[in-house]
């Protein structure tokens, strides 16, 4: 089994590029199904899930590879069956968002409810409404969702709350329905954006992405095109972390560094140098930060993928931090990982109280989910000695080349299979 062996207590230095985003990627390829012809995608990142996506595109019987210079070709002239494999769709959430570009295209769709997994239940209670309110007969039985139409009808919705899922899958099949949608309390993230961008490019008509009104005017076809994928905020906001939880002095580039206002304000109120240009962001780190107190919040708010990573940060702060988790009710399986290396943390409720302490100490510990795994290399960083992270796999899920992007900025670190990996922990004490 791999492991990923980080050997702490050196400050971060340099440069590192930023990969394209796997949330925008994996919004991006189930709308390529829209599309007559083939739609190329460049930027998109070799990491699992984005493996998992293709496997699934391939099984529908649509054409598509990832070259290594990160373009991905997409040819959804045939989709082959509108019977999504069940092993796929429960290995991954964001498989599900096949369902509506298959109904919207083929007038029916099967596709398994996707799993929950260690951060929460992962609903999709508000993409079925979706659904239903575009006009399509909607079933759930034996744990799959069946759903028909001869054409959908645009129509006004309003989400319970602003899901970035369910705001992308409601505009992929209200794209292609006859009249006009209106999504009321849209998510407004980036890759939101970015997914609008994507549909206009195809000859789709949306209106108002990034705002909470989202206007779709449904079109009678959709065509490939060719589309950049958006930076990933979250792979840059972990390097952020990481460099100010060392103490370096490190420049993320190719960021888009307004999707990340909300953490480099954090980072600063902690008394963390920030300096942000065009299309990169460096941290300064100098010594231990303030503690800072911070609540998670759809876009613009604080991101909930930023909170385990911060978390991290905190842990060797000076005074009593707070974090509170408000989107998913058990992103906390990293408290107990950080408490094994020292960490004075507890969870009350939503939230975690962390009271700062000198140093961290290497140790032996468990990722459960990828954010939580950026969060224990964090920590690794920080700490004295060497630190062996299992679940490696959730790490590598949304992390392209992390162990290689970390060396390069001067950290000690490396994944290895068990046996081997111990004996490199052993040379580098
Ligand atoms: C996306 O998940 C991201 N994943 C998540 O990133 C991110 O944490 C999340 O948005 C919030 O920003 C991808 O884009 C692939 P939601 P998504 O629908 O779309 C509840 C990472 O680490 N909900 O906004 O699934 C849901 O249970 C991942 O990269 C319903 O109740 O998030 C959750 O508590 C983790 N019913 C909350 O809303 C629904 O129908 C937010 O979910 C849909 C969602």
């Amino acid at each position: 089994m791999k492991k990923i062996y980080v050997t702490g207590g050196l400050a971060l230095q340099g440069s590192v590029r930023t990969s394209g985003s796997k949330n925008a990627s994996l919004a991006l390829l189930p709308a390529a199904l829209l599309g007559l012809g083939e739609t190329v995608l460049e930027n998109v990142p070799h990491i699992g899930d984005i493996r998992t996506m293709e496997q699934l595109l391939n099984a529908i019987g649509v054409r598509v590879r990832l070259l290594p210079n990160g373009r991905m070709h997409v040819d959804a002239s045939r989709i082959e069956t509108t019977d999504a494999p069940y092993d796929l769709v429960k290995k991954m959430r964001a498989s599900f968002c096949i369902a509506g570009p298959i109904l919207a295209r083929l007038g029916r769709t099967r596709v398994p409810l996707p799993g929950g997994c260690d951060i929460g239940t992962r609903a999709v209670d508000f993409h079925i409404k979706g659904m239903e309110a575009l006009g399509a007969e909607v079933r759930i039985e034996h744990g799959y969702v069946e759903a028909r139409a001869n054409r959908l009808r645009g129509t006004n919705i309003l989400l319970d709350s602003p899901s970035v899922g369910a705001t992308g899958h409601i505009l992929t099949m209200a794209c292609l329905a006859e009249g006009t949608t209106t999504i009321q309390n849209a998510a407004e993230e980036p890759e939101v954006v970015d997914l609008a961008n994507f549909v206009n490019a195809m000859g789709g008509v949306v209106r108002g992405a990034g705002t909470s009104v989202i206007e779709i005017e449904g079109v009678s076809s959709l065509r490939g095109t060719t589309h950049r994928v958006i930076p990933d905020r979250m792979e840059a906001g972990s390097f952020l972390c990481a460099a100010a939880a060392t103490g370096g002095d490190v420049r993320v580039t190719e960021c888009i560094p307004e999707h990340l206002t909300a953490l480099v304000l954090k980072l600063r109120e902690a008394g963390i140098e920030c300096e942000t240009g065009p299309d990169w962001i460096r941290v300064i780190g100098n010594g231990r930060p303030r503690a800072v107190s911070v609540k998670t919040l759809p876009y613009p708010g604080f991101p909930t993928d930023m909170q385990q990573p911060l978390t991290a940060l905190l842990t060797t702060a000076v005074g009593t931090s707070v974090v509170t988790e408000t989107i998913y009710e058990r992103r906390f399986k990293h408290v107990d990982e950080l408490r094994q290396m020292g960490a004075d943390i507890k969870q009350e409720g939503q939230s975690v109280i962390i009271n700062g302490v000198e140093r961290l100490t290497g140790a032996r510990v468990t990722a459960s989910d990828l954010r939580a795994g950026a969060a224990l290399i964090i920590a690794g960083l920080m700490a004295h000695g060497t630190t062996e992270i299992a679940g490696v796999e959730h790490i590598e899920r949304g992390y392209e080349d992390i162990a290689a992007k970390f060396t390069q900025l001067g950290a000690t670190i490396g994944c290895f299979e068990e046996g081997e990996g111990a004996a490199h922990a052993r040379a580098c004490r």
